[in-house]
């Protein structure tokens, strides 16, 4: 089989990214720009200035993608493009450049959905590290600040097939990372300055009560009993920690904090660190762990229903230190092995879509020149 050279293209929320990979097993270049900056004085990505962000930064990001990986447009075999979901105007720009650019070189399309890409971003570096023996089925969890997913996966021929077997119901992993951090006056986005300041926090000082859940399909009159659904819901914790705020006189402390890092414009880690209490601290290490632990018991649960080989777990909050030990921890008990992207390859790249592509391009499953963005896209 001749190597096949795929550019891939992704801008479904606040970061535009270009990579090149080769047969969906080895990154050639993955170049990415970050809208942080332009976000963080509202705590949060704000869907108009992300579109904006994504147009001026299309043409330069896939020209370093390029230039890193040595290539010409034209000797590249295809051009993969996020189609969703995610913000339909972010996704627009990566859509219509992705077409453009496949129009005039006359290349074949491919649409790829971003949360397949999450799941092979993993694949891609454990094929990237020799390891070609992933045994099926798989659970995968898609945690990150848009979306917290369960699938259940196996082999279609040359592709995937997924099914869905929890979701969140309110507000994602990532969101509440973000959310009680712009709530305490930690920046944004508040996943990993979360992940930092807990180490240095009491994770048993609070105890957060588990989301209750309703089981949506009580009224169902199906002769077939459904297998459990394993779903989450965290926006009760960030009203939880709201309200430990209010009963614990922490308002003025997070006013403060506010006040001292809007002064210094562009904080790093450390100065956000050193205007934390101790009760902050213990506030934040209690509630990642209670995200933590919902997070792993239900993904492992799931695991358990389902008798799955295998566990991958992706997506931005995937690069949370304890969310890694604990997963690691728990599912080597239970004999399942584990696997994380790296760091880099958790949030969102480029490069996880062009190996997701691949499978695709093996099977000819090519995008129609009219494609269009899709916001709510599922994945199946
Ligand atoms: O996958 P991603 O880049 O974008 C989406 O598809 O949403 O994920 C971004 C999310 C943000 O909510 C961010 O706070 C969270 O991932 N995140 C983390 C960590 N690093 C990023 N959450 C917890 N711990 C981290 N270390
Ligand atoms: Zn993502």
């Amino acid at each position: 089989m001749p190597d096949t050279y795929i550019l891939g293209i992704e801008s479904s929320c606040d970061e535009t990214a270009a990579a090149v990979v080769r047969s969906g097993e080895q990154i050639i270049s993955s170049a990415v720009a970050s809208q942080i900056a332009t976000h963080r004085p509202y705590g949060g990505v704000v869907p108009e200035l992300a579109s904006r962000e994504h147009l001026r930064a299309i043409t330069p990001i896939v020209r370093e993608a390029l230039q890193q990986a040595n290539r010409t447009y034209e000797n590249l075999d295809a051009i993969a493009v996020t189609k969703g979901p995610g913000l339909a105007g972010s996704l627009l720009v990566g859509v219509s450049f992705a077409k453009s650019l496949a129009y005039a070189l006359d290349k074949p399309l491919i649409a790829v959905n971003h949360l397949e890409g999450h799941i092979h971003a993993v694949l891609l570096e454990e094929r990237q590290r020799g390891n070609h023996n992933i045994e099926f089925p798989l659970m995968t969890l898609v945690v990150s600040g848009g979306h917290t997913h369960l699938y259940l996966a196996t082999r279609r021929g040359e592709g995937w097939s997924y099914q869905n077997v929890g979701h969140t119901r309110d507000d994602a992993a990532g969101e509440a990372f973000d959310k009680v951090a712009k709530l305490l006056a930690l920046g944004y986005p508040g996943g990993p300055i979360i992940d930092k300041a807990a180490k240095l926090g009491n994770p048993w000082a609070i105890k957060f009560p588990p989301a209750q859940i309703k089981h949506r399909n009580r009224g169902d009159k199906s002769p077939v009993p459904e297998r459990p659904h394993f779903d989450f819901s965290y926006s009760g914790i960030k009203t939880a920690v709201l309200r430990y705020v209010e009963t614990h006189d922490m308002q003025a402390a997070i006013d403060a904090r506010r006040q001292a890092l809007a002064a210094n414009g562009k904080p790093i880690n450390d100065q956000v660190l050193a205007l934390c209490d101790q009760a902050t601290l213990d506030l934040v290490a209690s509630f990642q762990r209670s995200i933590v632990d919902d997070l792993v018991s239900k993904t492992l649960a799931a695991a358990r229903e389902y008798d799955i080989a295998t566990l991958f777990v992706s997506g931005g909050v995937a690069a949370n230190s304890e969310l890694r030990n604990t997963f690691e921890q728990r599912a080597s008990q239970e004999g399942i092995p584990a696997f994380f992207p790296s760091r880099p390859l958790s949030t969102d790249n480029a490069a996880m879509i062009a190996a997701a592509a691949y499978p695709k391009w093996l099977a000819h499953d090519f995008a129609d020149p009219e494609l269009c963005a899709e916001a709510s896209l599922p994945l199946r």
